[in-house]
């Protein structure tokens, strides 16, 4: 039986171009970031085509080598310059009365407690329509030294995550019954003594005894997202993620990781389907095939190996062009982003591709992978075919013109998913979680770990 896809924007507070810079472009406005009309009006837009949920990446990190600056990354801006999508979502929120939304928020930075303040009262705002898209951080070594903090090795970054989780989900499950607020005037009474507690926590890495100074708000917890398939990732995302967002390009590959994090979900003891998993992916769609062909060729013509690499560095700590084009990588490893490195090392008894060849992949496939072009037919063709073999739920449709691609996939491509019931014409849940996983509640399921410090029984 075919279910509907769930469909989410990708953007981030700066110059867009997934694949090249497309700000450079007369017709794209993604260099207006600054401007609050500049969302709003993107995400009327999204509403309008009833798309699930408008997602914000994010990172305190910027392309650099050894902490300098990368000269084509400042030029092409690519990674430089990168705001705080925090601030835009109240806005978006009041403009909006149903799209959901998911900032991410990475655990090296802030402590839990205020993050978890922040997330819950977001999720007042929205009336329960946000997600925190949990991240250890891309680019995590600028991040780290912003912050004056050195850079935590990549696999406890995960073990830190986990325990940042846990006291998060303590705080917004356990301290407030909900029933706690009364909030009688007759009365004088605000809240009930008996229902609200401080919690306690004292774990590996972080210590909390206080308070979730908010009540309860629709979700509670907001909707958890994981972004990174390395093998410490996938198993941080069994135990907590409810979607994961993965990278796209070779559909054997991703079919790999997609089951990765359903049997990473099995092991912690969770339904495989209790992560919905979307995939990044671009989609250049024009009323003729030969019109969507230009716009991939405009868009690798602003595509240079220069802002690849800086991208790469960025996120994986190495230079492809300092190294042997005629070679393959010889670094296995890096405690920077691992997904993007181990994407281009041998397996499966394939040669590894070499290092001039990595280059050029990544200049015309990007940092997260898929790339359907075509008339809305064609791309929904290869669409179907690639949810066949990997098993994905739905898609986080990156950027590269702003608004062109969005228009032309709401007016080419969603009348053929909706045609083939790939996608939805009409939202449904009232929450994000609800909107994902109709079958469930506003609040996290009996089988998420969170549900364990809830103090009274919370939810139908
Ligand atoms: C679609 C998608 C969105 C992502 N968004 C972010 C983000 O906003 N911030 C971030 O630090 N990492 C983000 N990542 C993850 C990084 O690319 C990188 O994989 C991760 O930070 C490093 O973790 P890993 O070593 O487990 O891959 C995203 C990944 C994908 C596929």
């Amino acid at each position: 039986m075919t279910s509907p896809l769930v469909l989410a924007i990708f953007q981030y507070i700066g110059p867009n171009g997934t694949i090249g810079s497309a700000w450079q472009h007369p017709d794209d406005t993604s260099a207006d970031f600054t401007s609050l009309q500049h969302w709003i009006r993107l995400a009327k837009k999204f509403e309008e085509a009833r798309l699930d949920f408008l997602f914000f990446a994010d990172s305190y990190g910027f392309p650099a080598m050894d902490g300098e600056l990368i000269p084509a990354s400042v030029r092409e801006g690519r990674g430089i310059p990168h705001g705080d999508p925090m601030p835009v979502i109240s806005a978006l929120a009041a403009a909006t009365e149903r799209l959901g939304f998911v900032v991410t928020a990475s655990t090296t930075v802030e402590p839990p407690a205020a993050n978890a303040r922040r997330f819950a009262t977001l999720d007042h705002f929205t009336e329960g329509r946000i997600g925190w898209n949990i991240v250890t951080g891309s680019s995590g070594a600028t991040a780290a030294a912003l912050m004056g903090k050195p850079l935590i090795p990549h696999d406890e970054r995960y073990d830190m995550a986990d325990d940042y989780v846990d006291l998060s989900l303590k705080l917004w499950e356990g301290s407030w019954d909900d029933d706690a607020l009364v909030r009688d005037k007759a009365a004088g009474v605000y809240a009930d003594p008996e229902k609200v507690r401080v919690i306690h926590h004292d774990g590996p890495y972080f210590r909390a005894d206080g308070l979730l100074n908010m009540p309860p708000s629709k979700q509670r917890t907001p909707l958890l997202v994981q972004a990174g398939t390395s093998g410490r990732g996938m198993e941080f995302a069994g135990k907590h993620a409810e979607a994961v967002f993965v990278a796209g390009g070779d559909p054997e590959r991703v079919a790999r990781n997609i089951q990765g994090i359903r049997d990473a979900a099995v092991a912690a003891g969770r339904e495989p389907d209790s992560i919905k998993v979307l995939v990044g992916a671009l989609f250049l769609a024009g009323a003729t095939s030969e019109q969507a062909r230009a716009t991939h060729e405009e868009m690798l013509a602003m595509s240079t190996p220069e802002g690849a690499a800086a991208i790469f560095a960025g996120n994986t700590g190495v230079d492809l062009l300092a190294l042997d084009p005629d070679k393959p990588l010889t670094q296995q490893s890096t405690e920077l982003g691992l997904s993007n490195l181990q994407r281009y090392l041998g397996r499966d008894g394939k040669p590894a591709p070499l290092v001039r060849d990595i280059i050029e992949d990544f200049r015309v496939t990007g940092i997260n992978g898929s790339v359907f072009v075509g008339t809305g037919e064609d791309v929904v063709d290869q669409v179907e075919e690639f949810v066949r073999i990997t098993g994905a739920d739905g898609f986080l449709i990156q950027p590269h013109m702003t608004p062109g691609t969005y228009d032309d996939f709401i007016e080419h491509v969603l009348p053929v998913l909706r045609a083939r019931g790939l996608a939805r014409s009409e939202y449904e849940g009232d929450t994000l979680r609800e909107r994902l996983f109709p079958e469930g509640t506003a609040h996290l399921p009996a089988s998420h770990p969170g549900a364990a410090y809830r103090t009274a029984p919370v939810g139908a």
